[in-house]
C-alpha cells in the first residue's frame, strides 16, 4: 500500500485532474487529500459523457468509496465549495468531504483586491480568485480559518490525523497537488508565480504528512506545456505555430487562452529534482502525435511517440509510467508494473 503525491510539472493545467481520477479508479485509495494554494486551481474531470470543472473538491471524487479531504495549508472559498458540493451531489461529495479546521478562508475583500490591484491582476496576471491577498492575511495572522465560519462547521475535521491513520492502517493514500512546480513562489520565475510553493514537499505539509511517509511522487508533464498569465516561457511557440499543431487551449478558471510551448527538458529535469520524482505521467501524447489518440497499449504507439518517451526518460532519469492519449479515463496506458 502506498502514499503517493501527484505534482504538476510545468505551469499547471498538465491534466492532473484526469491522472488523479484515473489513479483513484484504478488504485482505490481510501482517502484523497488535496494540497496546493486554493480555488485558483481549475481541473477538468470527464466522467462518462459529462465534463466537470472543479476548483476546491479533490478530483478523485468519481470514486465514491473514498474520503475526500482538503488540507490545512489550502485556502477555501466557502461559496466555491458550496457550489461544487451542489454540482457533485450525485457523487455524495458533501457526505465525504473533510475540510481541515485550520484551512484558511477567502472572503469577498480578498477577491476584490485580487481583481482591482493592478500589480496582481495586470502585471502578474493572477486568477482573481483572492488567493494572493488571502495568503497575505494568513502571513499577517489576521485570516479567518474554516473553524471560524458557521456554514463550514458540518464539513470540519483533522485532515492530518485522517491521512496518517490511513497510512498506519496500510491503506492507499493519494495526495493531490495543484498548480505546477514552475509556478512556485520559491522555485518559479518570481514574481510571475503563485502565492505559495507548489512542489511535493509543500503538498505533504499542506495535508500534514511527514516526508518519510511518502512512497511515490508522480510528476505530470504535458507533451506541449502551456502557461496562462504573464511570465517567462523559454520554449514558447507563436500562436500561429500552436494553431498549426492544433494545440488551442483555454483556462478552466479564467477562460484565458493558454500560451503553448515545446517540451523543455532542462526545466523538466529541474522539476524532477525539486520533487524527488519517482515516476512521470505524460499527458496529451495525442497532441504530440495525433496517431496515438485513444491508444491503450504501449506496443501500439508510433515510433515517433516511443522515441519522445525514450529521450525523456534518458534526459530526466525517471521512468514514464503513465501515458495519457485522450481526456477520458480509459484513454490511458499504465505501465507502472513493467
Ligand atoms: P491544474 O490544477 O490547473 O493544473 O489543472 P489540470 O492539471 O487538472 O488540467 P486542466 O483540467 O486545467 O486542463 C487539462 C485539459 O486537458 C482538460 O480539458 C482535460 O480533459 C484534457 N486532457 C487531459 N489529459 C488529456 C490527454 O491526454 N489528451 C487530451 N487531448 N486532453 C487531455
Ligand atoms: P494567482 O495564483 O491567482 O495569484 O496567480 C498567479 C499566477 O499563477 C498567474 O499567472 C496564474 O495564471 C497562475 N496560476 C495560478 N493557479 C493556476 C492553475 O491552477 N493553473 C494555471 N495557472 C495558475
Ligand atoms: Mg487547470
Amino acid at each position: 500500500m502506498t502514499c503517493t503525491i501527484i505534482v504538476g510539472g510545468q505551469w499547471g493545467d498538465e491534466g492532473k485532474g484526469k491522472i488523479v481520477s484515473y489513479l483513484c479508479e484504478k488504485d482505490n485509495p481510501s482517502i484523497i487529500a488535496r494540497g496546493g494554494v486554493g480555488p485558483n486551481a481549475g481541473h477538468t474531470v470527464e466522467v462518462g459523457d459529462k465534463k466537470y470543472g472543479i476548483r476546491m473538491v479533490p478530483t478523485g471524487f468519481p470514486n465514491v468509496n473514498a474520503k475526500l479531504a482538503i488540507g490545512a495549508g489550502v485556502l477555501t472559498d466557502p461559496e466555491v465549495l458550496e457550489k461544487e458540493l451542489e454540482m457533485l451531489k450525485d457523487f455524495n461529495v458533501a457526505q465525504r468531504i473533510i475540510l481541515d479546521s485550520n484551512s484558511g478562508v477567502i472572503e469577498l475583500k480578498h477577491r476584490e483586491m485580487d481583481k482591482s490591484n493592478v500589480h496582481l491582476s495586470k502585471e502578474i496576471g493572477s486568477t482573481g480568485t483572492g488567493c494572493g491577498p488571502a495568503n497575505v492575511d494568513r502571513a499577517m495572522r489576521t485570516l479567518k480559518q474554516a473553524k471560524d465560519v458557521e456554514s463550514l462547521q458540518k464539513y470540519l475535521g483533522d485532515v492530518s490525523k485522517e491521512v496518517n491513520t490511513a497510512i498506519e492502517n496500510n491503506e492507499n493514500v493519494l495526495i493531490e497537488g495543484t498548480q505546477g512546480a514552475l509556478l512556485s513562489l520559491f522555485h518559479g520565475s518570481y514574481p510571475y508565480v503563485t502565492s505559495k510553493d507548489t512542489n511535493a514537499s509543500s503538498f505533504a505539509a499542506d495535508v500534514g504528512v511527514g516526508p518519510t511517509k511518502i512512497d511515490e511522487v508522480i510528476v505530470v508533464f504535458k507533451s506541449y506545456p502551456t502557461r496562462v498569465g504573464e511570465g517567462p516561457f523559454p520554449s514558447e511557440m507563436t500562436e500561429e505555430e500552436a494553431e498549426t499543431l492544433g494545440v488551442i487551449e483555454y483556462g478552466t478558471v479564467t477562460g484565458r487562452r493558454r500560451r503553448v510551448g515545446h517540451f523543455d527538458y532542462e526545466l523538466a529535469k529541474k522539476v524532477c529534482d525539486l520533487n524527488g520524482a519517482t515516476q512521470i505521467a505524460l499527458t496529451c501524447l495525442d497532441k504530440y502525435d495525433t496517431e496515438c489518440y485513444g491508444m491503450k497499449k504501449y506496443e501500439d504507439l508510433s515510433d515517433k511517440s516511443k522515441e519522445f518517451i525514450k529521450i525523456m526518460e534518458q534526459k530526466l532519469g525517471v521512468k514514464v509510467t503513465l501515458i495519457s492519449t485522450g481526456p477520458e479515463l480509459s484513454q490511458t496506458i499504465d505501465i507502472r508494473n513493467k
